[in-house]
């Protein structure tokens, strides 16, 4: 079968068509997916400019960006034929504009694209539901809801973080997973730990008690004067500085705390981290010779924010494995998925990947790095797993009776 599933939950627009088959865990039919078409288009040019996303703006350019990367998508997946107009298959009524009204650019969009195109040869649609920027998440919703009433196709919401847990499905050769499985779900607004004694049953075991762990690399990275978003640009430079033969005294001075690190619970706390860096550069400020003016400084010397960044991406990577590991080691976890945007962090990677070699039972799964930022085909693969669900039990629904659906910025798994 075919899924459009479409994401918009924060600074991402993204549509994706997938080829979805087979069953979880049915050795004579097993999962296949295979990615017909996948685009994306990201708002981080326009949000740099106010240092993170910005919820209103979020919301126009993803109004903005939909029906051009809808098209373009269909064209991918050979999906797009001219409508005939003979037919007439297509007629704008009321409703499309009722559920459009709040989105007039979109609207008129809308009513100029679809009706010149037939209806696709697809089975449903899938769409993020939440977590996520609600007035972005709602653009995304409100146009899914008027697709599926204009080509009749079941609509399915998605958990945004179900789909960071499956994303690395994609390139996951024997689409099984053995369990129990621990999930570590590591974004710009979740940290958490899950443990899945089943497919698709999450339990949450432990989160972050005040920062996400992306958020904290976000916060690092403005405090050293790096554009949005940190991650990245943290990633770079603490990447520089591990690969240096000669390191400076000063180095070896620069210490970070590393909070919650031996508690017993599984959770996470990374705003005391945030602070001490805060407190850090400010130190390592004051203890720099004065400019050549005299002046004082304003931003840190480039091989200092090297330094620090190596401290912070060290600190973080330390409590992530620790706390992860010790959840292995209780529930006797088979498998550890990855998920999230801070997955595509290449010294996490590392440092879990390394975990393989000292305990052969795991099997570890990493989404590609193309896939641990938010995109459209994680939603897609989570999307189908519900419809077969949903499909069993007579369940299917299209926008008519989903209505009421609305934007959960706080969605829970
Ligand atoms: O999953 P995602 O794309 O969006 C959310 O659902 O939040 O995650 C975005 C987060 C941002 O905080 C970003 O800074 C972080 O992922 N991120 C990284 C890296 N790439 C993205 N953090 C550390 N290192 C990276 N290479
Ligand atoms: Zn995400």
């Amino acid at each position: 079968m075919k899924i459009l599933s479409i994401e918009t939950s924060c600074d991402e627009t993204a549509i994706s068509i997938l080829e979805a088959s087979g069953i979880f865990g049915d050795i004579k039919n097993p999962v296949e997916f295979k990615i017909l078409a996948n685009t994306l288009i990201s708002q981080i040019d326009i949000h740099k400019e106010y240092g993170g996303v910005f919820p209103a703006l979020a919301k126009r350019e993803h109004a903005k960006n939909l029906i051009p990367i809808l098209r373009k998508t269909l064209e991918e997946a050979k999906l797009s034929a001219p409508n005939d107009k003979s037919k007439n298959i297509w007629k704008p009524g009321f409703q499309i504009e009722e559920i459009l009204e709040r989105e007039p650019d979109l609207l008129k969009l809308f009513l100029e694209y679809i009706p010149t195109i037939e209806i696709p040869k697809i089975d449903a649609i899938t769409i993020t539901q939440g977590p996520g920027l609600e007035p972005a998440l709602w653009v995304g919703i409100n146009f899914a809801k008027a697709l599926s009433l204009a080509w009749d196709k079941p609509l399915i919401p998605v958990n945004h973080m179900e789909g960071h847990l499956l994303a690395s499905f994609i390139n996951h050769k024997s689409k099984i997973i053995n369990f129990p499985a621990i999930g570590l779900l590591i974004s710009g607004g979740h940290t958490e730990l899950i443990l899945m004694e089943k497919f698709r049953e999450y339990k949450k075991i432990g989160q972050t008690r005040d920062d996400a762990v992306g958020e904290a690399f976000d916060k690092v990275a403005r405090m050293m004067d790096l554009p949005y978003p940190g991650g990245p640009e943290i990633s770079k430079l603490a990447q520089a500085q591990r690969e240096k033969q000669n390191i400076s005294a000063r180095s070896a001075t620069i210490k970070l705390p590393r909070p919650m690190l031996n508690t017993d619970d599984f959770d996470f706390s990374f705003s005391g981290l945030k602070t001490a860096v805060l407190y850090l550069i400010k130190n390592l400020k004051k203890d720099l010779p004065a400019g050549k003016a005299g002046n004082s400084w304003d931003e840190l010397p480039q091989e200092i924010k090297e330094e620090v960044a190596l401290e912070f991406e060290n600190a973080v990577t330390e409590i992530l494995l620790k706390k992860t590991e010790k959840a292995i080691e209780k529930y006797q976890a088979e498998t550890l998925i990855l998920g999230g945007g801070v997955t595509a962090n290449n010294y996490i990677r590392q440092s879990f990947e390394s975990l393989d070699s000292q305990n052969a039972n795991l099997e570890i799964l990493i989404p590609e790095r193309k896939f641990s930022t938010d995109n459209a085909v994680m939603i897609g693969m989570a999307g189908y797993f519900k419809y077969l669900e949903q499909k069993e039990k007579g369940q299917l629904q299209t926008a008519i009776d989903l209505k009421e659906l609305r934007a959960d910025g706080n969605l829970m798994l």
